[in-house]
């Protein structure tokens, strides 16, 4: 059985449908102080479960939200309990960079298998500590994989295309696969983030020759627009034609609407791991493979 946080629907549904299994939503309400009530519907009593559950929007919220998933299941008696995590919140404190800072990748896998979870799916998490922690915690993890996805999705999102381009080179690896796929070029920036002042100075990689150029950045995330919208502004100085960008998680927090924008990316595509306005290509057959 398949049960689905209220934001997740969409991937939850395709899902199922390649699946061929039920779709279960629980009850999820807020009482009055603000606490989450949770109930599933359906009994789940001897049945495999997995619980996909996008830890956005409001990721604390989710997050419980998904503990309290966890343990309706067990306390049901489910055979097994496998979370996916569409979008894995959290995965970003994946290391103690300065003295005193806690590593959130760890506590969320510790609270999901304290809850009752066996098997943890992530999509693209953020980073291999993240998912280093994350495993630390017992029981398996897998991280899905969307370079596929993005390469079948980008002729039709966003049509020609010379250039695939890394906005940092966490994700070049990805890039250069997307790339290989529609048979491009690849460029890439490199970011340098200071950790106590969370600024971000970005340079374009060698000389590539973008002028007139269409580019489409490929990312992880597009979370409030700053690391793409100074590796666009680059771009744009330097004569690119079409600037797009297809991420695999579009949060796209605050104005990073207006931001990416303004700063010359006139097409932004995410999937359906966040389900928005952004959401226009899907990993649900990815997740299903895995699943
Ligand atoms: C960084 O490592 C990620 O790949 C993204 O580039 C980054 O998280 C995007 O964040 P923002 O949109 O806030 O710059």
């Amino acid at each position: 059985m398949i049960i689905s946080n209220a934001n997740s629907r969409l991937l939850s549904d395709r899902i199922a449908h390649r699946l061929g299994d039920e779709l279960s939503v629980p009850e999820i309400r807020t009482f009055a102080d603000g606490e989450n009530y949770v109930r599933l519907k359906k009994p789940v009593s001897g049945k495999p479960v997995f619980i996909i559950s996008s830890l956005f929007p409001d990721p604390d919220r989710r997050l419980v939200e998904t503990l309290l998933m966890c343990d309706a299941a067990r306390r049901g008696d489910a055979k097994e309990i496998s979370v996916v995590l569409p979008y894995f919140a959290y995965a970003r404190q994946d290391r103690a960079a300065l003295e005193g800072e806690a590593i959130s990748a760890g506590v969320v896998g510790s609270a999901l298998r304290a809850a009752g979870a066996g098997r943890i799916v992530t999509v693209e998490a953020h980073s291999g500590l993240a998912l280093k922690a994350l495993a630390g915690t017992g029981g398996k993890v897998y991280d899905v994989k969307a370079t596929d996805a993005i390469g079948a999705a980008v002729p039709a999102l966003v049509g020609k295309v010379d250039f695939v381009v890394a906005p940092d080179h966490g994700n070049l690896y990805q890039a250069e696969a997307v790339a290989k796929i529609l048979g491009v070029d690849v460029c890439s920036f490199s970011k340098k983030r200071d950790h106590r002042t969370g600024e971000i100075s970005t340079a374009l990689d060698g000389n590539p020759s973008v002028r007139g150029a269409d580019v489409v950045f490929v990312d992880d995330m597009i979370s409030t627009g700053s690391t793409l919208a100074k590796a666009a502004a680059i771009l744009r100085g330097r004569g690119a034609g079409k600037i797009s960008a297809v991420c695999v998680h579009a949060l796209m927090v605050g104005k990073a609407d207006e931001l990416l924008r303004s700063s010359g990316i006139d097409r932004i595509c995410g999937s359906d791991t966040v389900q928005n306005a952004y959401s226009e290509y899907s990993i649900a057959q990815e997740i299903a493979d895995v699943l």
